[in-house]
């Protein structure tokens, strides 16, 4: 980094003047470390930064509670959105809303979430990060088909193939799968809530569409509550926020636009260009475009999301408060560290969740605080701020030494080693362990109560996403985990020509499940495999 580079970054805490010079230096690291995708450019003017309040999503309520289980109700629907101030946006939203309402569970009791789906297309809902029967996971080709659907389309969608490339494609858009289990406009997915307090989302998990359907908006966050987490003093209430962060681009009509390789959504799979990946260049927060939100001299709990098709963040506060270690992280995707781990920056993949605590009484009053991306440029580098306040305030919160126990899996209790390459084939798309994606059939069958070692190992960047089981990390190329790997894991992200090694352990459900890519356009382009718990 030159001279002129680094005073422009010490000027930009000043004004908003000289964000491109932050911008130059994170360009050249992005482009040195193979990060996915593609920039894809909107064709109307983007907003002023830090205009927008941030919004949070509205907290669903149950519709019934019995015993130790409660119901809920979720439309799919189509609904226009104002995302971009004065701009009218035509998105796929659980419930009217992007996000989708939050749903707020307890460890231990069931939960129960009719879908009905009101969109134009089949869709599948899967909790990531849930604990979840077989049944109830989203599996990619167990349809619910809109509303209104004939019990022919369902017999149609039948026995037809695959992702992006398979015979057999064609007929009723997205309609085409092997041996799902269709259903017509409602169905539950049942959760039983044996699983500890942690950040989980919801989203669509379409066979082929997964890409185009997040894209479009559905996507909300499910938050799993537990009587060890609640009895730490961790600040709650407006100052526990869910934070999605997603990247979007809009096309000229306000639209989101996003390059499928067939519009119609009748083929899945993106141009080639973007084949790496799809970059927005708006950023949003619980869906406003770079927002903001004033805050007290207090701490604050942010659950960081990651609900981007593609992109990878580095989430710094700007300025650092003197000493640094800003970001406290108390959790991770699996919920609550066993202590804490402060960090100057944090490296978040697509999917991921980091919790972390942020006591703003460390900044004077009156400070603008931005939440930037180190490794954006231009708008991409800038998130949301937050402005701090000059009330006087006393904080009854605080993030204790030891947060929870964490049980540490241990390498000998090891059944079975596999591997698994995640990489790009020049013929058949992204694949793992050479095969594209065919739904059932399997590539591993760990047996139920079992711990197995994967090794997952990457050509490029790769968020890899297990179903079921949270699981540990528990070495990087051979070395110690990195500073990101703490805790219970989902989605770990590997980097070019890297090798991670994690330990999991099968717990509870036998069936199908999946481990895949997260980066959206190459899990939609066949970088999923099947699993069977036996
Ligand atoms: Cu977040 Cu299999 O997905
Ligand atoms: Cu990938």
């Amino acid at each position: 980094m030159n001279r002129r580079r680094f005073l422009g970054i010490g000027a930009s805490v000043l004004g908003a003047g000289a964000l491109v010079a932050v911008a130059v230096p994170s360009a050249a690291r992005l482009f040195a470390e193979g990060r996915p995708g593609r920039l894809l450019s909107s064709e109307l003017d983007l907003p002023e930064a830090f205009r927008v309040p941030l919004p949070v999503p509205v907290v669903l309520k149950p519709v019934r509670t019995e015993g130790t289980t409660d119901y809920y109700e979720i439309t799919q629907q189509v609904a226009k959105l104002e995302i971009l101030p004065g701009v009218r946006t035509e998105a796929w939203t659980y419930g009217g809303s992007f996000p989708g309402p939050t749903v707020v569970t307890r460890s231990g009791r069931t939960t129960v979430v009719k879908h009905r789906n009101e969109l134009p297309v089949p869709s599948v809902t899967h909790l990531h990060g849930g604990h979840t029967p077989a049944d109830s996971d989203g599996y990619p080709v167990d349809l619910l088909l809109p509303v209104g659907s004939s019990a022919d389309a369902a017999q149609g969608a039948a026995g037809k193939a695959g992702p992006a490339g398979m015979p057999g494609m064609a007929g009723m858009p997205g309609m085409h799968h092997a041996a799902g289990r269709d259903i017509v406009g409602e169905r539950s997915y049942t959760y039983p809530g044996r699983q500890r307090a942690a950040t989980l989302w919801y989203h669509d998990h379409r066979m082929g569409f997964t890409g185009p359907g997040v894209w479009r908006g559905l996507a909300g966050f499910h938050l799993v509550q537990d009587d060890e987490e609640g009895a730490l003093p961790l600040p709650r209430g407006e100052r526990d926020l869910p934070l999605m962060i997603a990247d979007r681009s809009f096309a000229a009509d306000g639209s989101f636009s996003y390059p499928s390789s067939d519009p119609a959504l009748g083929e899945p799979g993106v141009t080639a260009a973007y084949a790496n990946g799809v970059l927005g260049d708006v950023i949003l927060v619980n869906g406003a475009p770079w927002p903001r939100l004033d805050v007290d001299r207090l701490r604050y709990r942010l659950r960081l999301l990651n609900a981007s098709n593609a992109r990878l963040y580095r989430l710094e506060l700007d300025p650092q408060p003197a000493g640094g270690d800003a970001l406290v992280q108390i959790g991770s995707d699996g919920g609550l560290l066993a202590s804490p781990v402060a960090h100057d920056g944090i490296e978040i993949a697509p999917a991921e969740r980091f919790d972390v605590v942020v006591d703003f009484s460390r900044y004077e009053p009156g400070t603008r605080v931005r939440l930037v991306n180190r490794f954006g440029t231009g708008r991409t580098a800038e998130v949301m701020c937050f402005d701090v306040s000059a009330k006087q305030v006393t904080d009854d919160s605080s993030v204790p030494d030891k947060l929870a126990t964490v049980e540490e899996l241990s390498s000998s209790a090891v059944v079975t080693t596999r591997d698994f390459t995640f990489r790009r084939s020049r013929t058949d798309g992204w694949i793992i362990n050479g095969e594209r994606y065919q739904p059932g059939q399997s590539i591993a069958t760990p047996a139920l109560g079992t711990v197995e070692r994967w090794r997952f190992s990457s050509d490029l960047h790769h968020p890899v996403h297990v179903h079921l089981d949270h699981f540990q990390v528990i070495g990087r190329n051979g070395k110690d985990p990195g500073p990101y790997d703490a805790g219970w894991k989902d989605t770990v992200d590997l980097r070019p020509a890297e090798a991670v090694e994690v330990l999991v352990r099968f717990t509870d459900y036998a069936g199908a499940y999946m481990l895949h890519c997260h980066n959206l356009e190459h899990e939609d382009m066949a970088m999923m495999a099947d699993f069977t718990v036996q």
